[in-house]
């Protein structure tokens, strides 16, 4: 059977580390978009640069020229978009940048598509942030959405732009609308990542102080192993369609905190509110406080996603734990200051 090829916009990203794994060990040919950059643009997937079934192209999402070059040239079977502007907090600070990318970057591709091949199957990464201020205590494909951000709300375009050519032009496209999904490979500015690095040093000594935003913001968190694999099976499908990603379990920033500091055998004491809120060690002093720098202008308050439509067509569930996700991050951790 001739090999099936995949083209990932965002490969150098946390999912395109793990969705090149994945599509390699399934004998793909895996090629990979990188942006130009001032350090290495392919720290995390140097593993898979050898192989010779993977190859790396430059181009940019907002290059509408580069795009339409590399699907002429690549032939791709099934295309992946995982590019983006992806951190919520600063498409705050470049809304126009973040509507550029995670917008019209989407329209570029499935223009690209449409004028080259309707056969191609294309992956959308949309999100729960869509969702928003959302008044459901739990969400589906039928939730309203609300954004709160420039990110939040260019999701929403390319969420409906995705529908819009797969019904006008019969184009085989699909929207995934993924929770919050972490890793080893997580970017750094993430609450995920920046909590779990910023204790394990601290709980070497390594570090005096983690300074936080909200708090009380409720998410659910998936691990990206896992979250690929739905990716992979939803352009497997008869049909195109549109699916929510999620473990149905939520957490609030707190209690990420203090199930890490458990994983870490930190012992940690909350006091005060509001800004004044800190964590002190066993010896009463500071290693946690909260400042209004990491507020955002309008917070996505809760989040829990309801992944019933994944796990019928999709057979689909999440299967690593939130403990499993943070012990797994810990010991990445751990090994990098080895
Ligand atoms: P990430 O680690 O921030 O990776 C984003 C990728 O997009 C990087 O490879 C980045 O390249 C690339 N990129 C940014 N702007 C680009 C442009 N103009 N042209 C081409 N490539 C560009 O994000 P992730 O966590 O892997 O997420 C993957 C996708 O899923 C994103 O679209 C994100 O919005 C969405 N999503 C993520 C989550 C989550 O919790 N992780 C949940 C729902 C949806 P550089 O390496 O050069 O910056
Ligand atoms: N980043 C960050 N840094 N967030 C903080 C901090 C901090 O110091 N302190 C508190 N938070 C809160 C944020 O206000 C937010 O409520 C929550 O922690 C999670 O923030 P992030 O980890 O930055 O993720 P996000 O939920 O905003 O966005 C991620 O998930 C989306 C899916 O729901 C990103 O991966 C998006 O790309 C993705 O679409």
């Amino acid at each position: 059977m001739k090999k099936k090829i995949a083209l990932i916009f965002g490969i150098t990203g946390q999912d395109g580390y793990y969705l090149s794994d994945l599509l390699l060990n399934k004998n793909y040919k895996v090629h990979g978009v990188k942006r130009r950059s001032s350090s290495v643009p392919t720290k995390r997937i140097e593993k898979y640069l050898n192989n010779k079934n993977f190859f790396i192209h430059y181009g940019d999402i907002t290059d509408t020229s580069s795009i339409q070059n590399l699907v002429e040239k690549i032939k791709p079977t099934e295309i992946y978009n995982l590019a983006a502007q992806s951190h919520v907090g600063v498409s705050f600070f470049t809304p126009l940048y973040t509507a550029n990318v995670n917008a019209i970057g989407v329209l570029s591709i499935l223009e690209a598509i449409k004028n080259t091949n309707h056969k191609i199957k294309f992956y959308q990464a949309g999100t729960s942030e869509m969702f928003g201020k959302t008044i459901s205590k739990i969400q589906n494909e039928n939730t309203n959405f609300n954004p709160q951000s420039p990110y939040g709300t260019a999701k929403v375009f390319a969420h409906h732009i995705t529908k819009n050519y797969r019904d006008a032009y019969n184009l085989f496209a699909s929207n995934g609308i993924l929770f919050n999904h972490e890793s080893p490979m997580r970017g750094e500015n993430f609450v995920t990542k920046k909590i779990i690095s910023s204790l394990t040093k601290i709980s070497l000594g390594l570090q005096k102080k983690l300074i936080l935003g909200n708090l009380y913001a409720k998410r659910d968190w998936g691990h990206a192993k896992d979250y690929v694999e739905a990716i992979h099976k939803i352009l497997q499908q008869k049909k195109p369609d549109d699916y929510v990603i999620s473990t149905g379990k939520e957490y609030t920033i707190k209690e990420f905190v203090n199930m890490t500091a458990k994983l870490l055998k930190l012992k940690i004491k909350w006091r005060g509110k509001g800004l004044k809120e800190i964590a002190i060690d066993a010896n009463g002093k500071t290693i946690i406080s909260v400042s209004k720098v990491y507020y955002r202008p309008l917070e996505v308050d809760y989040l829990k996603g309801d992944s019933a439509k994944a796990k019928k067509n999709l057979k689909w569930q999440s299967k690593i734990n939130i403990n499993e996700l943070i012990r797994e991050m810990i010991d990445f951790e751990l090994q990098s200051l080895a």
